[in-house]
């Protein structure tokens, strides 16, 4: 891919579009919304709007991380509190499609909408790529990201139009184009997190509690794994309770799985064979998690389990 030239034309298209208008755009700290970021900021400078949305699912310090990360790099970024708003939206929801539907709508509609409102943003910059949009519109998984590739039309649905400058490249065209730019290595060599964040790894209803408990497990899981090499690696939280043992009183304890596949583009995977010592390690650290009170390692290849859990 022609790089410097790709930058160029999607750098002209968003000027054409926004004019000198403003727009906004979400940052997660993920390789496509921070291309996003940098290509829009390119563009049009201060008249983007950079907002990381700390919607409660995220990893261990990654709002403050991916901020002083961008402000490094001279590009500010606005933190904005929906917490609240997000935990209120999961409450009582189990079914995975539910959970995902009930983050898009409060991502888009109800956060995103305000902001644009408050901003006066003529347009929303969106990092989508072009496998979410193929696997959304293929009935394989509903990407939260994905409208107008699927009959939604933002501006009627959520009251802004959307631009997606990344809508024809694949995962490692977009982390080609992010070195590019300049991005550090800790954002473009990332491995890939879902956009429903930690709730992509609760299997049952997403509390604050279940959520610091898979948090932690998260934290233990990429620094065990963080030389493993593996495509991605990963905790979840099942929701199922087993007995066990702690302090010799009988514990109905929760379950943690630990997930890390080797892998090309996640279309399909299989289970990385980790030492017999790491999954040792892992096991130990993780049962010393409050509540925790049994470590599972999953072996199923993609297909037939997917990546991720809901
Ligand atoms: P699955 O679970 O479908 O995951 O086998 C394939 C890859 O996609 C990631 N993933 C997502 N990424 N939004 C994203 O940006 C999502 O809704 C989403 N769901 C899954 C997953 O982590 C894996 O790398």
């Amino acid at each position: 891919m022609d790089c410097r030239k790709f930058i160029e034309e999607q750098v002209a298209a968003i000027k054409k579009a926004v004019g000198d208008g403003t727009a906004i755009n979400a940052l997660s700290g993920g390789v496509d919304s921070s291309t996003v970021t940098v290509l829009g900021h390119k563009a049009i400078g201060k008249n983007l709007k950079t907002i990381f949305v700390d919607n409660a699912l995220m990893r261990k310090g990654e709002p403050k991380q991916v901020v002083r990360i961008f402000a490094d790099m001279g590009i500010p970024v606005e933190m904005v509190d929906a917490k609240d708003e997000f935990l209120s939206a999961l409450k009582g929801l189990t079914d995975p499609e539910e959970k995902r539907q009930a983050i898009t709508d409060t991502f888009y509609s109800k956060v995103f909408s305000r902001l644009v409102k408050k901003h006066k943003a003529k347009f929303l910059l969106h990092g989508t790529i072009l496998t979410d949009i193929e696997e959304t519109v293929a009935g394989i998984k509903r990407q939260h990201n994905i409208l107008e590739q699927i009959g939604i039309d933002p501006k009627e649905a959520f009251g802004y139009p959307v631009l997606e400058p990344l809508k024809t490249l694949r995962k490692d065209n977009v982390r080609e184009l992010a070195r590019q730019l300049g991005i550090p290595a800790e954002i473009t060599e990332r491995i890939p997190f879902p956009g429903p964040a930690l709730a992509a790894r609760i299997v049952g209803e997403v509390t604050e509690e279940r959520l610091e408990t898979v948090r932690e497990a998260t934290d233990i899981v990429e620094e065990e794994l963080a030389e493993s090499g593996a495509f991605q690696y990963l905790a979840v939280l099942l929701n199922d309770y087993a007995t066990g043992i702690r302090n010799n009183k009988r514990e109905f304890g929760q379950i943690i799985v630990v997930r890390c596949i080797e892998s090309v583009d996640a279309r399909e995977a299989t289970a990385t064979e980790l030492s017999w010592g790491k999954l040792n390690q892992l096991c130990e650290r993780i049962t010393q998690i409050k509540g925790v009170n049994r470590c599972l390692y999953d072996l199923t290849p993609k297909p037939p389990a997917t990546v991720e859990y809901i």
